[in-house]
């Protein structure tokens, strides 16, 4: 009777074991249903369109009972399962990003990547302050237009952030210089409010963007700063040890008489710089 009981609850210590081992195994990849939720929706909102054919999305997205985990892109917390990275970078993503996108559900990310999409010439949406964890941003080529909001500068984790667009380095001397999509309102606000507030940041690309002033002094402060990429040649004067490892510098310019522009003497203070790249393109049409 005694060595029964004993069995039994052996048994049952040992069952429980085993499903609490199952469960302990199963809970940190499921997917939380509101985040899995804002994925379905996001896949809503745009329609994804290459040249001459519509797509649908990856296939693991079309089965919305999976664990949106596994879906292609998507990156979960091994813990908390809580969606941390979305990369839906060359997706084909056609139509607008809107403010209110479910996109900024997933609050939980760090690492997003919307390049080369067509959000076909939409403003970028102020609300990706609410996704305070960014550590990487990426909205590189992805045909968005319109003045960069100030409220980017409240994420203040960013390690990275892309702006680029190859279209300001257009390769053929006949085409009319393009305009460029993105533009800072007002420079002497934005940019030593960038320089304060994202002080983790290593690379920045706004290579494209149309700052139409000086690169204020407090650039200089940047001190995890590594790679750096603007279209104007004024810089600040940095200090020597500093630890900018990669600077490019696009100068566009109407006539070919400005050609004699001046390479900035600051540069000679980069002494960790390994790539130093200076573009200047005249346009004659
Ligand atoms: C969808 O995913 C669920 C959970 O993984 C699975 O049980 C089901 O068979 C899948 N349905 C299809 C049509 O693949
Ligand atoms: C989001 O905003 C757009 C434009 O204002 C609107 O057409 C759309 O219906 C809105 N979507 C949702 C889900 O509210
Ligand atoms: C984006 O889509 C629009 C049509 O909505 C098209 O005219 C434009 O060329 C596309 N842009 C790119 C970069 O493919
Ligand atoms: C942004 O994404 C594109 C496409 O995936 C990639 O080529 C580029 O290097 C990324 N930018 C940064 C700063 O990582
Ligand atoms: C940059 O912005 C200035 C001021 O708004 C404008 O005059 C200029 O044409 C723009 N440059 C480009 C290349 O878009
Ligand atoms: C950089 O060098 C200056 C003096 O040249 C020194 O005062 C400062 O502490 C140094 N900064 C770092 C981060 O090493
Ligand atoms: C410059 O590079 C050297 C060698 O990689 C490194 O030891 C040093 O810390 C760097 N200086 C700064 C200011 O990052």
């Amino acid at each position: 009777m005694m060595s029964f009981f004993l069995r039994t609850i052996v048994l049952l210590l040992f069952l429980s074991l085993n499903l609490f081992g199952t469960f302990a195994s199963l809970t940190p990849n499921l997917c939380p249903l509101d985040q899995r939720d804002a994925l379905i929706d996001l896949k809503t909102e745009f329609k994804i369109r290459k040249p001459d054919e519509f797509l649908d999305y990856d296939a693991s997205w079309a089965n919305s009972s999976s664990d949106c985990c596994n879906w292609e892109g998507v990156t979960c917390d091994t813990k908390s399962g809580k969606v941390i990275g979305l990369d839906l970078s060359c997706s084909c993503l056609h139509g607008r990003l809107e403010p209110n996108s479910s996109l900024f559900r997933l609050q939980h990310l760090k690492s997003l990547n919307l390049a080369y999409n067509n959000f076909t010439l939409s403003p970028i949406p102020d609300k990706f302050n609410k996704l305070i964890w960014l550590e990487t941003l990426n909205l590189s080529e992805s045909s968005l237009k319109g003045h960069v909001p100030i409220e980017l500068l409240q994420l203040t984790n960013l390690v990275s952030l892309d702006l680029s667009s190859s279209s300001s380095a257009s390769n053929s001397y006949f085409a009319p210089p393009p305009t460029l999509l993105l533009s800072i309102e007002n420079p002497p606000l934005f940019l030593p409010l960038l320089a304060r507030n994202l002080r983790n940041l290593r690379a920045l690309d706004m290579s494209s963007v149309n700052i139409s002033s000086e690169i204020p002094q407090e650039f200089s402060y940047m001190s995890s700063l590594r790679s750096l990429h603007l279209k104007n040649w004024e810089l600040p004067v940095f200090s020597i040890n500093n630890s900018m490892q990669v600077l490019s510098l696009l100068e566009t310019s109407f006539s070919e008489s400005s050609f004699s522009g001046r390479i900035p003497s600051s540069l000679g203070e980069l002494s960790n710089l390994s790539s130093l790249v200076l573009f200047f393109k005249w346009f004659h049409w």
